[in-house]
């Protein structure tokens, strides 16, 4: 396990609850020192860095709204001051924000859908990048989305093409940044048992949803995890620009 210590300095957005929390904890076991990123839900930032410091791990909390720009460069810098830099990055913060269907939907909505889901994601990358350019090595996982395959469940179109924006960025990411030695990937989770579903599906919708899954269960947040953490990790030096489906085999592409 000590061959494992020490592996970089990571920053995982959204790491209060859910897949991003999971993440947090995989990469601080696996011996990465984490910056826990929260913005509203500090107790479930605490909760992170409580595991990751029990299984004897490294990590600072940081907070930002990730849809100003100005907040997340000071974020970026705060953890520059702890960590001295940053070699990974996961962009896990984001949400549906609510289920509306076309004929409803408000400009107001879809600018909070893209500003939450994507213009973040555009943020958190270039400050991160500025450093990992000038260190001309680092690895960036975005969590897309299988609504950004498929388009998504019912009132998700905003969400979904928010999340596909995130897929395409990830592609172009993944060329612009090479010649930098930096990789860029990403994860499009399926079904996963995390709050989001708590929040924006009823019981009735999950169970209809789980019944198409072939390994016909949610995933875990875990078992997203492990992936992103592959992703980050050495193990997957000759991979960029890819996405790789966590579900279940509810989409195979
Ligand atoms: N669960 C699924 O089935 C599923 C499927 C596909 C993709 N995803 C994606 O996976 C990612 C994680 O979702 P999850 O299921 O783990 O949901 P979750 O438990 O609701 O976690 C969402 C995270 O995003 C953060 N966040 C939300 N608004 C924010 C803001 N304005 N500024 C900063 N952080 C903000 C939250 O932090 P605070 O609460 O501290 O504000 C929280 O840590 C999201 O990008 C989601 O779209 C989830």
């Amino acid at each position: 396990m000590n061959a494992d210590r020490n592996r970089g300095k990571v920053l995982v957005t959204g790491a209060s609850s859910g897949i991003g929390q999971a993440t947090a904890l995989e990469l601080g076991k696996r011996g990465y020192a984490v910056a826990v990123h929260y913005f509203h839900n500090e107790k479930g930032a605490e909760e992170t860095l409580k595991q990751i410091r029990e299984a004897r791990g490294e990590a600072i909390g940081v907070k930002a709204d990730v849809r100003h720009q100005a907040e997340v460069e000071r974020m970026v810098e705060a953890i520059v001051e702890r960590f001295g830099t940053i070699d990974a990055l996961v962009n896990n913060a984001g949400s549906l924000v609510a289920r509306v269907p076309l004929l409803e939907m408000t400009q107001e909505y879809w600018n909070e859908v893209f500003t939450l889901n994507v213009n973040s994601v555009f943020y958190c990358t270039q400050a991160v990048a500025r450093i990992m350019t000038r260190q001309k090595g680092g690895v960036i996982v975005n969590v897309s989305s299988i609504a950004g395959r498929n388009g998504g469940g019912p009132g998700a179109i905003a969400y979904a093409a928010a999340k596909g924006a995130v897929l395409t960025f990830t592609k172009g990411l993944a060329k612009e940044l090479a010649p930098h030695g930096i990789r860029v990937n990403g994860v499009a989770p399926g079904v996963i048992q995390t709050p989001f579903h708590d929040r924006f599906t009823s019981a009735e919708q999950m169970k209809r949803m789980v019944e198409l899954i072939p390994l016909k269960y949610a995933g875990t947040p875990e078992e997203t995890a492990t992936v992103i953490a592959f992703l980050v990790s050495p193990e997957a030096r000759y991979l960029t620009g890819e996405t790789i489906e966590v579900n279940g085999g509810l989409l195979m592409d």
